[in-house]
């Protein structure tokens, strides 16, 4: 497994564009591996460009995942942990999205989830 890991203290310096280019480019280009994209910032702009875009539908998907429940985010995911210490921590593969379900422009049979 391969990890990549793309961060900066700066904001506007183009870490949600890079994700989604490297993500797009490895799936489109590895299409038996499965990639999965962890967006951890409070904007989420690489998960928002996943799932549509601000021209078709991004926005909307993505609150509608975040209002939904269970909220299938990464931090819905940590919500789930915290609930209790007995929690089983194998639940993590419940909680990505797979954006090919919302936006026709992600590389198949490749699938990105993002969570
Ligand atoms: N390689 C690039 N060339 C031109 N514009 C870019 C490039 N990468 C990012 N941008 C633009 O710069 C702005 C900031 O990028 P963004 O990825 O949102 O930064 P960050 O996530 O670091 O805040 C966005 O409008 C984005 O479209
Ligand atoms: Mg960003």
């Amino acid at each position: 497994m391969i990890v990549y890991a793309v961060w900066n203290n700066k904001g506007g310096v183009g870490k949600s564009y890079l994700t989604f280019q490297l993500a797009s480019e490895y799936a489109k280009n590895h299409r038996a591996k499965k990639v999965l994209v962890i967006d951890l910032c409070p904007q989420s702009n690489s998960s928002l460009t996943f799932l549509g875009g601000i021209v078709n539908q991004g926005d909307e998907n993505l609150s509608d995942i975040q209002k939904a429940v269970p909220r299938k985010t990464i931090a819905g995911y940590i919500q789930h942990r915290i609930k209790s210490p007995y929690v089983s921590p194998k639940t993590g593969s419940e909680f990505p999205i797979q954006v090919c379900n919302y936006n026709d422009y992600i590389p198949l049979p490749a699938k990105i989830g993002v969570a």
